[in-house]
């Protein structure tokens, strides 16, 4: 690269620029273009398919150099951040008309995927958090910000694992690394594919005191308390480092963000990201999609505030008794009132992302036609309101109502015209009568024409030349056109400007006056508009957080109203919540999303769950029987209700629940590094570790993922565990039937199974869970219906024959019972049937070798070795 001191002034200040944001593609504008130099501008056209061109070429100034037109940049932007590359807008700060010199220009915004609030840039659907951690001696904290919304708040962790789980659930699109080491278990986590990481240097990381007084700032407080800070602690540290990096990247005060929430563990029914895949909550285990999702089932919302609330309350239901009664009492009368819920439906329709607006309208970016957005739907929401009038839901009213906000509607009626051009520059944005000088230079810009027609006709007249032509071009401005044959008719005081071929040119001192009248009046025009439109927005501004909680009572409306609409089409029943003990009890439960795909009907189920006596139920049945979709229908039914939803069933009555956990099938997690039994007993220790008897803990196929022995031995002791020391009411789906002892060992283990038929050598699945333990577990069938070799199904029969042969104790106890169990225990129950072993020797204690002949011995010798198997 050369010297700067021979570049030229604009690229001297170019490199400047860049030299602050080594790490982003600084967008440099010139013009109607955005530029990018040097390297930025060889990844840059290789990364967005642009002709790379060179400024000043050939000579030793030479800049690599590719462009973007200016009104296209969101798109390009967009592109590069979905890359994972950060951004820098340089735009230029004064008018290059009126510049003297080189044209004022400054980098206004940083884009990086954690701080967007430009709404081409967000997807409408889904929250995008900025994330910071902290760690300190004592445990860490995290600091989720959603810059566009100005939603911020933070958790405390006291191990890693919970700082896992949480970004796990909330998938920040950029997590902001401390200068300092995090522990151990959470710096592999961080390093996972997919969380866009930033490490912050040092003197951009604020320490506890600093930290503090940037959040008293920010917030207009004297004292932190009153948002649930503790001195020093890691918490303060997270959230400075969160808003000191979005103030840096926007270059604003984000004066919209005025408070600060913890949120605490016990405010929420806690999931973890592992349970909320496990029970495809949110994306399916199949493509990470949203199809057969339970999302995708109850997201009836139609704006994308909506759609955003229905993920935050399906990731975070609630434990608040109260509150979830309020929601549920809003289901039910807008499930009642189905006029009123389809014109509120019909209205929240095509309704403006208040919420999102309210945020550039405090960061002062909100455009023209973004602020006729905002007018246009508060001009709704008295109807809305109105209409919620008829269904008189006092529940429903406290959740959905908010201050409509008549005076700023009203302002901003006054104040757009209907359709805003884009900007000043592009057309009218301010309505006509709010500034009588506006108006007049509007209708001496729009009367141009009329001006100069007039005059047009003037002059014919007065030069008799019925040809004669005012015209207008970039470098004469306007100009009388006259053909060479009528020249002799020009009079004096035309001025020669031009000669054509055919014609000449001409200006007089009239025309140049009018014309300095109509480009002034444009001028001025733009300069008026823009000085009203940024009252306006300022105005908006002011009224940022009532405007964004409107738009957080409509989304919360439109998530009710959908979920009335879910529970009117799919027949799902009030959900009856309480805080006595724990327990689960489900009358015809149905799984949300299989209900939907199984052809031939889906066979609703009843469960019980309860402390005293079914506190857990060990699960067993044949391949393909429904195991799996019974276990996962009882979570979600219990997430769907505490979430304040209605539930595919009869009946349902639930305990709230602290926690939801799941340990579902054996399954990789190449992407973390970990092999799947590491994955399963990692997640196993977790549970055990956390469980309380007011969990529910889905435990499906554990101690698959290693030899038989060693699973069965530890699923086994889990069960144990789970029953004399946590207490969580648990299920668990097995194929280890040996397990189903633990039902007469334990008083609180209870078997179910899934009931099958036997018919022709075929089974058929009923997908009933009825009491009791299954008595085989029919693989070979299903591998049978899978198109398996019949020669090598029926030699995994002769196999299967001899393994179960060895499954008990010569004494007819099952192997796998506890020592401590006196063998005397259960005679009456045991054996099942007498084992080989104990027949053969019966047999050979019975023998009379005096008369046994050499044939017969060979005989009894095939015998006995027939019967071991
Ligand atoms: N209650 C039900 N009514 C109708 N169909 C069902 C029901 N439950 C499950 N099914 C169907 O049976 C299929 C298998 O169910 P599921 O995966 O739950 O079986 P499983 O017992 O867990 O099998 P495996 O032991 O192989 O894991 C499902 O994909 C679904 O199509
Ligand atoms: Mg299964």
């Amino acid at each position: 690269m050369v010297a700067p001191a021979e570049l030229t002034p604009m690229l001297r200040h170019y490199l400047e620029l860049k030299a602050e944001h080594p790490d982003a593609l600084l967008f440099y504008r010139m013009g109607d273009f955005y530029e990018l130099f040097y390297d930025d501008a060889v990844r840059a056209a290789a990364m967005l398919e642009l002709t790379l061109t060179a400024r000043h070429r050939g000579s030793p100034n030479e800049a690599p150099m590719c462009g973007v037109p200016h009104h296209a940049l969101e798109g390009y932007v967009a592109r590069l951040l979905r890359r994972g590359e950060k951004v820098a807008v340089c735009d230029q700060m004064e008018d290059p008309a009126q510049a003297k010199g080189l044209v004022r220009r400054e980098v206004t915004r940083v884009l990086t995927p954690g701080t967007l609030t430009e709404t081409a840039l967000l997807d409408g659907k889904e929250s995008a958090y900025l994330a910071a951690i902290a760690w300190g001696s004592g445990g860490g904290a995290g600091a989720f910000l959603e810059v566009s919304t100005g939603e911020l708040f933070f958790r405390r962790w006291g191990h890693p694992d919970e700082a896992r789980g949480d970004l796990d659930l909330l998938r920040p699109r950029e997590l902001l690394l401390p200068p300092v080491p995090l522990p151990e278990g959470l710096a592999g986590e961080v390093a996972r594919e997919g969380l866009r990481l930033t490490p912050v240097e040092a003197a951009d990381w604020p320490g506890p005191a600093e930290a503090a007084s940037l959040l008293r700032d920010q917030f207009g407080v004297a004292s932190l308390r009153g948002f649930g800070f503790r001195d020093g602690e890691p918490a303060l540290v997270a959230v400075a480092a969160a808003l000191g990096y979005a103030r840096r990247m926007r270059r604003s005060s984000l004066a919209h963000i005025r408070s600060v929430t913890a949120r605490e563990s016990d405010d929420a029914l806690l999931l973890d990201g592992t349970t909320l895949a496990n029970l495809e909550v949110l994306r399916s285990s199949r493509d990470g999609g949203r199809n057969a999702t339970l999302l995708s089932v109850v997201d009836e919302s139609v704006t994308a505030a909506g759609a955003r609330t229905v993920r935050d309350w399906l990731r975070r239901p609630l434990r608040d008794l109260g509150a979830i009664e309020t929601r549920l009492a809003g289901v039910e009368a807008l499930l009642a009132g189905a006029t009123v819920r389809s014109t509120v439906r019909d209205r929240l329709r095509g309704l403006a992302d208040l919420e999102r607006l309210a945020g550039r309208a405090a960061l002062g970016a909100l455009t023209p036609r973004e602020a006729a957005a905002v007018r246009d739907t508060l001009a709704v929401v008295p109807a809305l309101f109105a209409e919620l009038d008829r269904l008189a839901a006092p529940a429903l009213d406290s959740l959905v109502r908010s201050d409509p906000l008549p005076a700023l509607a009203a302002a901003l009626e006054r104040g757009l015209v209907e359709r805003p051009a884009s900007s000043p520059e592009e057309g009218p944005v301010v309505a006509a009568g709010i500034d009588p000088e506006l108006d007049r230079v509007r209708s001496l810009a729009a009367d141009s024409k009329r001006h100069i027609l007039a005059l047009e006709a003037n002059e014919r007249q007065r030069t008799g030349i019925p040809s004669l032509k005012i015209r207008y071009n970039q470098v004469f401005g306007y100009f009388i056109e006259v053909t060479k044959a009528n020249q002799h008719l020009v009079p004096d005081d035309y001025l020669r400007r031009q000669t054509l071929v055919n014609a000449e040119r001409y200006v007089t001192p009239q025309i140049k006056e009018l014309e300095e009248q109509i480009l002034g009046a444009e001028e001025r025009r733009v300069a008026l508009e823009r000085e009203h439109f940024e009252a306006l927005r300022a105005r908006v501004g002011a009224e940022a957080e009532p405007l964004a909680a409107l738009g957080r009572a409509l989304a919360r409306l439109d998530v009710l109203a959908g979920w009335a609409e879910v529970a009117a089409r799919g027949g799902y029943v009030r959900p009856h919540l309480h805080d006595g003990p724990p327990g689960v009890r489900i009358v015809e439960g149905r799984h949300p999303v299989v209900e939907r795909t199984v052809s031939g009907g889906f066979v609703p189920n009843d469960t019980e769950l309860d402390p005293e006596r079914n506190q857990i139920v060990l699960l067993t049945g044949p391949n393909m029987g429904g195991k799996s979709t019974y276990l996962r229908q009882v979570a979600l039914i219990v997430l769907l209700a505490q979430a304040g939803s209605f539930v595919p069933a009869r009946e349902a009555e639930i305990g709230l629940a602290d926690r939801i956990f799941t340990r579902v099938g054996a399954s990789d997690d190449l992407a973390r590094g970990e092999s799947t039994f590491m994955v399963e007993m990692t997640e196993t220790a977790n549970i055990l570790r956390h469980a309380t008897p007011r969990s529910l803990v889905i435990l499906d196929e554990v101690g698959r993922g290693t030899a038989t022995f060693d699973g069965l031995s530890l699923a086994w002791a889990i069960v144990e565990h789970l029953h004399e020391s946590c207490r969580p009411l648990t299920l668990f789906a097995t194929h280890y039937h040996e397990l189903t002892e633990l039902a007469e060992l334990l008083p609180r283990v209870v078997n179910r199974t899934m009931a099958v038929k036997e018919w022709e050598e075929r089974i058929l699945f009923l997908r009933r869970v009825v009491p009791g333990a299954a008595d085989k577990s029919y693989g070979l069938h299903v591998a049978r219906l899978a198109g398996v070799p019949p020669s090598v199904v029926a030699r995994a029969g002769e196999v299967l024959a001899n393994l179960e042969a060895g499954e008990y104790d010569p004494t007819g106890r099952p192997r796998l019972a506890k020592g401590s169990v006196p063998a005397t225990a259960q005679p009456e129950q045991l054996p099942l049937f007498t084992p080989p072993e104990q027949l053969v020797a019966t047999l050979l204690r019975e023998v009379d070798l005096e008369r046994l002949t050499p044939l017969a011995a060979l005989n009894l010798l095939g015998t006995l070795k027939a019967r071991l198997g």
